[in-house]
């Protein structure tokens, strides 16, 4: 890299600026790291500032403006804070009537591929980077606040928002948000941990209780917060449902309990929108700021003169608000358009997860990248001529957007002939056939496993037609493959790419990338393999589209989380149920060679660390990504535990023939669980195996070590 660096005087001196031009080309914008105020030196300021307020003032404070601001208050020269979403990008709204939102607009924000795809990268530097340059991206758009990331679990495959989440395992998940977090918040911009907890549906999504145990929750739906929490973000946001018989937004149990004591979480906590019903508890549950409006806390007064709610718990809550706004130096902070400066290097980083995201589930007999003597290739499918994109809060439109059609056309030009709706002839005549299927994710809803019936058709009919069908998926989401995945001769799982995800899939296609991704979920058969399956009331179907209305009548319902801790591949290892491919899977155009595995210590105790280390080998003849991962098995348990957890995982880049020598380490909170009994982590004594490899369920190497 041919690095110049070029000192420019900031517009807002607050940070120190320079530009590195990379390979002569693009030029990025660094500033200094922003570094947030402690929470002793917020507390001083804010408690300064509460002491000029007035009540009126305290109590309107604690309440949403205009939908997504923070309050301004000018009289204490405190500003207005304007949030955004979300996880995968700035999704820039424009359709708020009567709100003024000129100051905040922003010409373009980059769309990136959806968070599931970026967990698929298991790439926690490069989820730095992504994040970052979303961040960079609300400095440019004087955005405080980002309403991202969501961080919620992947329960269950028909979760209309899993597209925004990081798939189902906590250590994957906490790997990637806590890198996401310091990612965002360098540049000075809220990261925003959202649902707090345990919302993993949007099947009537403000009407679900979700019945978790103890266990479950600390093992495996608390972790990633906790990871996020530790990692420093400012923000929480509590989530629609309940959690054991409360709503999340105005439980004592959720917020003060698990939160700020379990967790240890000291900044603001905000409701989701419109997700609050009592005042009172709201008040005293240590929530801080209910969103979009005071809703629940509308009749503030009246509540405070019949004692249900006191002064003091209205301070708490400003306080808080307070304490994180002048952590972020919100009074000090100013829109930054020198940012738009980066956003060549933002669309980069977006292209770079694509490539690294994309996961190729089937290749038989080595069919991609399609071979360079192969004279024609006919493209079907839903998403050619339009991207696919998850829908709701999350979606960003973009620029730049690179279809599917163009891209493949500038791979494979003249060979590459687009069909809509080919006919059985049109298909048995092609060399290659590509068909392009996938499922319209959104917020709001769950969206069945199976395909739309139309695409399931056309999938088959390309497959019964034509043997050398690649198939590529476009979903937020596991989706059914089962009556057609025997005779696809390729898979690739696309997920939501992003502006630039179609030139990463070409790239893919055509052999310019080697695909790396391993799948962050388990795809199962049918949908009554899964742990989730039976969570819709009986009688009940799906449904799809925003149903406010139809919501409001809805019975409260239960949702048993009956499968515990065995979420994802813990429930089909456990039940010994074959998926149809399995977590941490993804296949390369080389292949990879372990070995030599060794631990530093066979017999350790409690205070120890042991390092463990193997090797790697490409042993194809292209370079490519290795994804290696490190599982743990607790041979002797005195409760039920997983047969394995991952515990560990790098990526190692290799030449054809290089091998890496790949070390990781482990303490005792790897080999711990959550012991309801005592409260808090055990790790048992007594024989543990390690398990490496490539995937959950291709495990090469292993080795039993002794926890004395
Ligand atoms: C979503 C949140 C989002 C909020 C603000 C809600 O409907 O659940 O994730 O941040 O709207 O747009």
């Amino acid at each position: 890299m041919d690095k110049e660096i070029l000192l420019v005087l900031s517009a807002s001196v607050v940070f120190l600026t320079s530009y590195t031009r990379l390979n002569g080309q693009q030029t990025k914008l660094h500033r200094e790291q922003f570094h947030p105020l402690t929470f002793a030196e917020a507390d001083k300021k804010a408690d300064s500032v509460l002491a000029l307020m007035t009540a009126d003032e305290k109590i309107a404070y604690v309440g949403g403006d205009r939908s997504f601001f923070i309050r301004p208050l000018p009289r204490l020269k405190l500003r207005e804070v304007y949030m955004s979403d979300a996880t995968q990008g700035v999704h820039i709204r424009d359709k708020f009537v009567g709100n003024d939102l000129s100051n905040y607009e922003l010409d373009k924000s980059t769309s990136f591929p959806c968070p599931i795809s970026l967990a698929s990268t298991w790439d926690p530097e490069l989820s730095f980077r992504y994040s970052e340059a979303i961040g960079e991206e609300c400095r440019a758009g004087g955005i405080g606040i980002l309403l991202g990331p969501g961080m919620n679990a992947y329960r269950q495959s028909q979760c209309g928002r899993n597209f925004e989440y990081f798939g189902e395992d906590p250590f994957l998940r906490s790997r990637m948000i806590e890198e996401y977090v310091k990612g965002v918040q360098s540049t000075g911009t809220v990261a925003t941990l959202k649902h707090f907890a345990a919302n993993n549906t949007d099947y009537y999504r403000r009407r679900s209780n979700s019945v978790v145990d103890e266990r479950a929750l600390h093992e495996i739906y608390l972790p990633p917060f906790k990871a996020g929490v530790d990692a420093g973000a400012r923000a929480v946001m509590t989530s629609y449902n309940q959690l054991n018989g409360e709503w999340c937004g105005q439980s004592e149990t959720v917020i003060d309990e698990i939160l700020r004591k379990q967790l240890g979480f000291q900044w603001l906590v905000m409701t989701d929108w419109w997700s609050v019903y009592d005042g009172e508890k709201l008040a005293k549950s240590g929530q801080d700021l209910e969103m979009p409006l005071a809703v629940a806390l509308k009749d503030a007064h009246a509540l405070i003169r019949d004692g249900k709610v006191t002064m003091s718990d209205i301070e708490r809550m400003a306080k808080s608000i307070l304490r994180t706004y002048f952590s972020m130096k919100f009074d000090e902070m100013k829109r930054d358009t020198l940012y738009y400066d980066n956003f060549a290097d933002h669309e980069h980083t977006a292209l770079q997860t694509a490539r690294e995201g994309i996961v190729l589930l089937k290749n038989d007999g080595n069919i991609l990248p399609i071979a360079a003597n192969t004279k024609s290739i006919l493209l079907t499918g839903d998403f050619v001529e339009k991207l696919a994109v998850g829908g709701g809060s999350a979606e960003v439109k973009g620029y730049n957007s690179k279809l599917m059609l163009d891209e493949f056309k500038k791979e494979f030009g003249g060979k590459l002939v687009y069909v809509k709706d080919p006919s059985a002839a049109q298909i048995q005549s092609a060399d290659i056939v590509v068909c392009n299927v996938g499922t319209k994710d959104s917020e709001g809803w769950d969206r069945p496993f199976a395909l739309p019936e139309d695409q399931e058709l056309k999938v088959r009919l390309c497959v019964e037609n034509n043997p050398n069908t690649i198939v590529i998926v476009a979903s937020g989401s596991g989706i059914r493959m089962t009556d057609w995945n025997a005779k696809a001769r390729a898979i690739v799982y696309a997920w939501y790419g992003g502006q630039s995800g179609n030139q990463a899939l070409a790239e893919i296609i055509a052999g310019k990338t080697n695909p790396s991704g391993k799948l962050p979920i388990t795809i199962e058969k049918e949908f009554k393999d899964s742990p989730g399956y039976g969570y819709i009331p009986a009688g009940e179907s799906l449904y799809s589209g925003w149903n406010d209305g139809k919501e409001k009548e809805h019975p409260i319902f239960d949702i048993n989380y009956k499968e515990s801790i065995f979420i994802g591949y813990r429930w089909y290892e456990k039940k010994k149920i074959k998926p149809l491919y399995p977590f941490g899977y993804g296949l390369s155009y080389t292949s990879f060679e372990y070995s030599d595995l060794s631990v530093s210590k066979e017999k350790f105790s409690d205070n120890d660390t042991v390092t463990i280390s193997f090797k790697v080998k490409n042993t194809g003849t292209v370079r490519g990504t290795e994804i290696a991962q490190l599982y743990v098995e607790d041979v002797h348990a005195s409760l039920p535990r997983p047969i394995k957890e991952l515990k560990g995982f790098k990526r190692a880049e290799l030449e054809p023939g290089q091998t890496a020598t790949i070390t990781m380490q482990l303490t005792r909170k790897d080999f711990s669980f959550w012991n309801p009994a005592a409260k808090g982590w055990d790790a048992e004594k007594g024989e543990f195996i390690i398990h490496v490899g490539s995937s959950s369920r291709d495990i090469p190497l292993q080795k039993s070590i002794e926890l004395l």
